[in-house]
C-alpha cells in the first residue's frame, strides 16, 4: 500500500498495528538499490510490519548541491519494495512534509559536528535530523534501520531518537558493495565510466590502512598512505579520518577504539562517502 497524506498514514498504520504487530522503518529517498534491499530484508527480520519512506528532503541538500538532479526512479522502486512484500510505504510531499510556514528544526551536536561530513555540508545534519524526527514521530516505528555507509548519519539519528526518547531502536546495516568494493549509492549513477572505474580506491585505501593499524602503524602514516592512494586515483580529498567509532573523535591509536576508518573525496563532480571499521 502506498500512502501521501498524514490521515492516510494513520489509518494504514492503525490497520497495520491491528494485533499489536511490531514495525520496522526504512526512510529512504528512493533511488533504490541492492542496499536499499538489503535494509528492507533486515527491517523484515526484525519487526512483523515493514514501512518504507521515500522522500527526497530538501532541507538536507544546500542550494548548490544535488536536490534537483537527485536520482528519481519510483516505478523501480515500488517494483523493488513489492518484490519484498513491504507492507507500506510512506511516500509524503514537500508541503506535507513542511507545510507553509514550518519553522522548526532539530539542531543535533555531538556526533553532527565531528569535524567530517559536517565540516563540508554544514547544513546536512539539521536537515536529516529533522526529517528523520519527523518520520519516527509520524511512523512511530519500534525499530529503523539505516545503512552504515552513512556512518556518521547513523550515529546522529541514534544520538537523537535516544536523546528525544523517541522510542524507535535504531539499527545500523552491513554496507552493501559491488563486486571491486564500491560502497552501493544512489548517487553512483553519476560517475562516468572512467570515474567509476576509478572509484573502489576509496575502499581499496580503507582496507590498506586498516592493515597498517592492525599491523601497528600509526594512525598518522596511515592516513597519509590513504590520503596518497585516493589523490593518486585522481579524486579530491575532502577528508580520510581515523575516529572512535561510537563518539567520532579522533584517536591517537587503535588502542582507543573500537576504530572506523571514514573517507569522502571528489572525483568529477561527484562526491562519494564510505567508512570501514578496523
Ligand atoms: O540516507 C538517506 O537516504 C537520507 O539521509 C534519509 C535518512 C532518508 C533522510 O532523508
Amino acid at each position: 500500500m502506498i500512502v501521501r497524506t498524514i490521515p492516510a498514514l494513520r489509518r494504514a498504520l492503525d490497520s497495520l498495528r491491528a494485533r499489536k504487530a511490531t514495525t520496522a522503518l526504512v526512510p529512504t529517498m528512493g533511488a533504490l538499490h541492492d542496499g536499499h534491499v538489503s535494509l528492507v530484508r533486515l527491517a523484515r527480520r526484525r519487526a512483523a510490519k515493514v514501512v518504507v519512506s521515500i522522500f527526497v528532503n530538501p532541507t538536507q541538500f544546500a542550494p548548490s548541491e544535488d536536490f534537483g538532479s537527485y536520482p528519481r526512479t519510483w516505478k523501480a522502486d515500488v517494483a523493488k519494495l513489492a518484490a519484498e512484500n513491504v507492507d507500506l510505504i510512506w511516500n509524503p510531499d514537500v508541503r506535507t512534509m513542511y507545510p507553509a510556514g514550518f519553522a522548526t528544526r532539530i539542531l543535533p551536536k555531538g556526533p553532527a559536528v565531528a569535524g567530517l561530513e559536517d565540516r563540508f555540508r554544514p547544513h546536512f545534519f539539521g536537515g536529516v535530523a529533522t526529517v528523520v524526527g519527523k518520520l519516527f514521530t509520524q511512523v512511530r516505528p519500534d525499530f529503523a534501520i539505516f545503512g552504515e555507509k552513512d556512518f556518521q548519519q547513523l550515529r546522529v539519528v541514534t544520538r537523537m531518537a535516544g536523546d528525544l526518547d523517541l522510542g524507535v531502536k535504531v539499527i545500523g546495516s552491513r554496507t552493501v558493495r559491488e563486486r571491486d568494493g564500491l560502497a552501493m549509492s544512489s548517487r553512483n549513477v553519476y560517475l562516468a565510466p572512467e570515474e567509476r572505474r576509478a572509484a573502489p580506491v576509496l575502499y581499496r585505501a580503507m582496507k590498506q590502512a586498516a592493515g597498517r593499524l592492525r599491523a601497528g602503524d600509526d594512525v598518522a602514516a596511515a592516513i597519509a598512505g590513504g590520503a596518497e592512494l585516493i589523490a593518486g586515483a585522481g579524486f579530491a580529498l575532502d577528508y580520510f579520518e581515523v575516529r572512535h567509532a561510537e563518539t567520532l573523535a579522533p584517536v591517537a591509536s587503535v588502542e582507543d577504539g573500537p576504530i572506523r576508518i571514514l573517507v569522502a573525496a571528489k572525483i568529477g563532480t561527484t562526491r562519494l562517502i564510505d567508512n570501514i571499521a578496523v
